[in-house]
């Protein structure tokens, strides 16, 4: 096997599970990329990676001690992921990446289809071994592919979506505490459904008191406004994609539930209510898309969010709740909490911090890569004195 030889210091990182290195932190590289060990500067043995120069990180780690990454490797891996997720059931993220000890790779299993997405160079160059070994551990009936993601286009590898196993029907059908939602997933957003909100939605769902009015703003396909639903509240789903929202009107009325529709920008959408003067909401939830991608964007999205916030506490009742998500990295609790603070002062509002949720153990927080730390939800009470 080749090897690469860490620059003095770098070794820290790979000692500490973290799985990367980036070219100007290596001292020696083989001539072509391909599965390598790691040394340090000393000469004491780190890892077992792949190197690839043409990637944004030169070395991705994926095992901590020696061996090959051969099909065995994979298995052991698959395994003890979906050994990690027995309890839940049969809707849910298998492999989230880096945390789950295989970087470049996420699987979400939706029944007995699962959607993959691979996003590094790495995960692409060792298909032949990794497939057979996902198929051998979790036998789904059918693989589809939707490598379509930004970090894929970084990395140079142009996109994959498709049927890449056995059967796969066109409508995927996603069942979550006894809601069903018919996917198309030719059209759907990420792997097809945001596996990642369950837990939140649960809360939710508690909360609510029959005949409550509950805004989803960023709804995809509703799941937070069916639920609503379902308890016997009024809901009203807002989001800019009108086939996610298509979903939602055929989810509710298979299950026989009302959630009002609003397609649109939900900056515009939300302006609209606030002065055509409509009913408060006990729930006011704002789920964005991932608008931070850089630190230096980080200004300008937490301006949008506080106009965004705005007419979202002009709707909000009395003691009613705010939830707010971000499901990017680089936009923290800390910036959570200042734009809600921002806004609030703009509006006169009180208001209290009830929680802080991260996201769910399918999608493992590692503590050493500080990365997969990417969803958080502050609830916030109204809080008058
Ligand atoms: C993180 S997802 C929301 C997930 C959803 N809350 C759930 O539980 O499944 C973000 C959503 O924002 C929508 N979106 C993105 N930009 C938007 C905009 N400017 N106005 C309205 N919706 C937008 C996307 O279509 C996507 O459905």
């Amino acid at each position: 096997m080749n090897r690469v030889i860490t620059k003095a210091g770098k070794d820290k990182k790979i000692r500490n599970f973290y799985p990367g290195l980036f070219a100007d932190e290596l001292a020696e590289v083989p001539k072509q990329a391909g599965v390598v060990q790691v040394f340090s500067d000393e000469n004491s043995f780190l890892g077992v990676g792949y190197y690839d120069p043409k990637s944004r990180v030169a070395v991705r780690v994926y095992r901590f001690e020696d061996g090959p990454l051969d099909k065995k490797f994979f298995q052991q891996r698959f395994g003890r992921a979906q050994q990690k997720r027995a309890q839940l059931g049969d809707f849910y993220r298998l492999v989230h990446a880096e945390a789950d000890g295989l970087p470049g790779l996420v699987v979400d299993r939706f029944g007995g289809v699962l959607v993959v997405q691979v996003r590094n160079r790495a995960m692409e160059a060792l298909r032949e071994s990794w497939l057979p070994a996902l198929i051998e551990v979790a036998q789904p009936a059918g693989i589809y592919e939707r490598s379509d993601v930004d970090s894929r286009r970084q990395e140079g590898l142009p996109e994959q979506v498709g049927v890449l196993y056995g059967q796969v029907p066109p409508v995927l059908e996603v069942r979550e505490d006894g809601l069903i939602f018919p996917i198309p997933l030719a059209l759907a957003q990420k792997t097809g459904y945001y596996l990642d909100q369950r837990e939140n939605r649960r809360r939710l769902e508690q909360m609510i008191q029959p005949g409550e009015r509950v805004l989803d703003v960023y709804s995809y396909v509703g799941a937070f406004a069916l639920r609503a639903a379902r308890k016997g509240a009024y809901a009203l789903a807002v989001d800019k994609d009108l086939d996610a929202l298509a979903v939602l009107d055929r989810a509710a009325s298979l299950q026989g539930w009302r959630v009002d529709i609003r397609q649109g920008d939900a900056l515009a959408v939300l302006e609209n209510l606030a002065r055509s003067k409509t009913a408060p909401f006990q729930h006011v939830l704002l789920d964005p898309p991932t608008l931070v991608k850089k630190p230096d964007e980080l200004p300008r999205v937490k301006r949008l969010l506080v106009d965004l916030l705005r007419p979202a506490l002009r709707l909000l009742d009395r003691e009613g709740w705010l939830w707010l998500s971000s499901c990017a990295y680089y936009l923290g609790v800390d910036a959570l909490l200042e734009v809600t603070r921002r806004a609030a002062a703009d509006e006169g509002r009180r208001l209290r911090v009830d929680a802080i949720h991260y996201n769910p153990p399918d999608h493992p927080w590692s503590l050493h890569v500080p990365e997969s730390l990417y969803l958080k939800t502050v609830v916030f009470q109204d809080d008058p004195l």
